[in-house]
Parts: C-alpha cells; sequence; structure tokens
C-alpha cells in the first residue's frame, strides 16, 4: 500500500460475496459489468481525485473483518457487504472499530427487493448509502467519500 502524505488520501473498497461473479451472476439484477470493470472505473475516478485505492473481495466474513482489521494507513472505505448487509453484525463492528468513514453501496435498490434486504445493519453508521444504481452506485458512493475526505473533519453523515 501506497506511503500517505498528509494531502494524498487512500481508499480502501471492499466487496463482498459472489461479487466476483459479477458480469454472470443474475444480470437482470447485477447487469454485465464484472467486478474487474467496476474495479477499473474506480481506479479511473481516483486517478482524477488524486486518490489512491486498493481493492479487496472475498466471499468470507473472517476475511472481509481481517481485511478492515489492516486498514491503519487507508484514510476511508467504500464497501459494498453484499448478503453480509443483512446479516454481518461482525462487520459492522470492525467499521466501527477501526473508526474509519465509510460508505456502503450496493448495485440493486435492496429496499425494493424481498423483505430480508430491506434490513441493513451498516445504513445508521455509513456517512452515505448509494444503491439501486448499477456499477454507478460505485461511482456516486466513491465521490461522496472522496468528498468528506477532502472536506478534512467535517465527517458527518451525509444527506
Ligand atoms: C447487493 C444486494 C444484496 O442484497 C445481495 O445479497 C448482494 C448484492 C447489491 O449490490 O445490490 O449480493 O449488495
Amino acid at each position: 500500500m501506497p506511503v500517505k502524505t498528509a494531502k494524498h488520501k487512500h481508499v480502501l473498497v471492499v466487496h463482498g460475496p459472489n461479487l466476483n461473479l459479477l458480469g454472470s451472476r443474475e444480470p437482470a439484477h447485477y447487469g454485465r459489468l464484472t467486478l474487474k470493470d467496476i474495479n477499473q472505473k474506480i481506479r479511473a475516478l481516483a486517478k482524477t481525485h488524486g486518490i489512491t485505492v486498493s481493492f479487496f473481495q472475498s466471499n468470507h466474513e473472517g476475511a472481509i473483518i481481517d481485511r478492515i482489521q489492516q486498514t491503519q494507513v487507508c484514510d476511508g472505505i467504500l464497501i459494498n457487504p453484499a448478503a453480509y448487509t443483512h446479516t454481518s453484525i461482525a462487520i459492522r463492528d470492525a467499521l466501527l472499530a477501526m473508526n474509519k468513514p465509510f460508505v456502503e453501496v450496493h448495485l440493486t435498490d435492496i429496499l425494493s427487493r424481498e423483505a430480508f434486504r430491506h434490513h441493513s445493519f451498516f445504513s445508521d453508521i455509513a456517512l452515505a448509502t448509494v444503491m439501486g444504481r448499477g456499477a454507478d452506485s460505485y461511482v456516486e458512493g466513491f465521490v461522496k467519500l472522496v468528498q468528506a475526505l477532502k472536506s478534512q473533519g467535517h465527517l458527518s453523515k451525509i444527506t
């Protein structure tokens, strides 16, 4: 991971379970872009904002928690917890423990899907939640996170 300077911000992008299958996974819900395509979009956007970025995807809750716990040198996190959105107090606790600002994103609008997807363990502690815009959820979420990071110390909830 690159060394951070006072000006230079670093964002960690975390993708939860099954997002490695994007492109072929239920395209009617999740579209045809692959995770690589989405990461590429974020990488390009990060470059225009002068932000360094690293990516992590795992199908395992513990691996995601371990990665979040290693975030000492990152300034903020963009996360799609995928199905763990609706189940994982443990990932929520890891984010709270690290005390890093984060934005939650979802490709789909979880509030208009099955009832079991309506609750998120992340939305109340996220700077912002962006959902229902496909890959653009990541783009919008990334921009919101970067704006918050650049606003230095104004890391309050974005409404
Ligand atoms: C998701 C929505 C979740 O309910 C689902 O389990 C996912 C992806 C989304 O990006 O829309 O895996 O987080």
